[in-house]
């Protein structure tokens, strides 16, 4: 018998799945995907083990006819098939090729099947977890909260499009996790990586820590980032100059936006406690249950015993973070008590650069190009949220770190009691 997924080019695959622009016409490392096409029916195909396979990534055993007849359709359609070993050869077979962004909606070709053709591709994800997992000498335990991320995408497509599935996006982030010491512990994900966030300085006597932003950095008015489409003459530019003897350069308010007020910090008084390049844990949510500061602090702790465990060679300086919820414009839509914002009390907020669709993970869709007045309005969240779009106004999301010393037990208001001293005062040298 022929195979039917060998020779197929990848401009006739787009053209056949009704995605002629995904991946801009050229998806990358196909010729070396399309060597690797094993001669029978892929693993991810095979129904006899598709309800083993389903039961492993956490999701109920009703999604299994739906899987079944999404995968008879990709058996049977040559391009949809190959495009399929495509995803499944770039995510889990080589996911050192980096994680496939954009992979397209396939709603013209599948319409309501779509989220499950990815559900199906998804499935793949236990089994080589494990085999990483085990590779990097995890407990079986941390593999399976882990997985639990199948769940949580799932559940993303069911409140955002009303039935089951996974998006094409969030499919391709699983990449990340075959290839980093990236591991769900509690409430939380962490990814142990290199910082390249913002430098921060302790002073060696008080212990106060101060972040100044980057040289460079485009500020809007409001002590925010600016986009970086923003017009050239809008807002200001923070300068950082470096000598051995001293730092000059523009403080970062630990409630998140830069100060226009320069300030010279003596190297023998303040000495770097977060760099470029140190190792860091990069904080992710998964969706699926609140974080109340318990879920906080219970996911610290296992964090700073994991870790260290596991990975003594590259010894983390803080936990970092970069989402829609540290936006410090929070403040004013959500009530003080709001766990979003007791979080951003208790660690060190940093402007970043803005990312308009942030919200998606509030909205589940396009918030760029959805009318405010549009966007769902179910929950309190949603509603202020909504409210303040459709008043003109932009959300930038926004950044975190909170140095490891913090972590054990995280205080409200640690950074900003002690930096309120010179936040407060006029330019000079502290
Ligand atoms: C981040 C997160 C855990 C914060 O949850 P929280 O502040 O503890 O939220 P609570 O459970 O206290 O909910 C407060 C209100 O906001 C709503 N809400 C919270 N998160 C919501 C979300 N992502 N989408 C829609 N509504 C949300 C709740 O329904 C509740 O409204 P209600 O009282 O009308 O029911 C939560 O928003 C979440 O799970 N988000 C999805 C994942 C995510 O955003 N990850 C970040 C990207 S890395």
């Amino acid at each position: 018998m022929s195979n039917p997924m060998v020779c197929i080019d990848a401009k006739s695959v787009l053209h056949g799945i009704l995605e002629p622009d995904a991946f801009g016409g050229a998806p990358p490392h196909w010729e070396a995907a399309t060597a690797a096409v094993p001669a029978g029916l892929p693993g991810f195909l095979d129904s006899a083990t598709l309800s083993a396979r389903r039961a492993a990534a956490g999701l109920p055993a009703e999604r299994d006819a739906a899987l079944r007849d999404v995968a008879a359709a990709v058996a049977h359609d040559p391009a949809l098939r190959q495009f399929a070993w495509y995803l499944h050869w770039r995510v889990f077979v080589a996911p050192e090729h980096g994680v496939p962004w954009g992979p397209p909606a396939l709603t013209r070709r599948l319409a309501d099947r779509a989220g499950l053709f990815y559900e199906l591709l998804a499935l793949e994800f236990p089994a080589r977890l494990a085999a990483w997992h085990q590779r990097q000498g995890y407990p079986l335990s941390v593999t399976a909260e882990t997985v639990q991320q199948i769940a949580s995408f799932e559940g993303n497509h069911l409140r955002g499009e009303g039935r089951p599935g996974i998006y094409g996006s969030q499919f391709a982030w699983l990449a990340m996790y075959l290839v980093n010491p990236y591991v769900r512990l509690g409430r939380f994900e962490y990814m142990l990586t290199m910082h390249h966030g913002v430098n921060a300085r302790k002073h060696t006597q008080g212990g106060q820590v101060l972040a100044l932003a980057d040289e460079g950095t485009r500020v809007a008015e409001t002590g925010l980032c600016l986009p970086g489409d923003a017009p050239a003459d809008a807002g200001w530019i923070a300068r950082l100059e470096e000598t051995p003897e001293a730092v000059t350069g523009f403080p970062i308010d630990p409630a998140g936006r830069i100060l226009r007020r320069q300030v010279r910090l003596n190297v023998g008084a303040w000495t770097p406690c977060l760099k470029k390049g140190m190792p860091v844990l990069d904080l992710h949510i998964p969706a699926g249950g609140g974080m109340s500061w318990s879920a906080v602090t219970e996911s610290f702790a296992k964090a700073l015993d994991f870790f260290p465990r596991h990975h003594p060679d590259r010894p983390f300086v803080a936990v970092v973070c970069r989402t829609w919820f540290l936006d410090p414009q929070l403040t004013t839509l959500l009530p003080a008590d709001a766990n979003v914002l007791r979080l951003q009390r208790a660690v060190y907020l940093v402007p970043v650069s803005p990312d308009r669709n942030g919200l998606w993970f509030v909205f589940l869709r396009d918030v760029v190009h959805t009318d405010p007045a549009a966007l769902p309005r179910d929950t309190a969240l949603r509603r202020a949220l909504a409210d303040f779009l459709n008043a003109g106004g932009k959300w930038n999301g926004g950044g975190m770190f909170l140095l490891r010393e913090e972590m054990p037990s995280p205080r409200e208001g640690v950074y900003r009691a002690l930096q309120s001293e010179f936040c407060n005062t006029e330019a000079g040298e502290i």
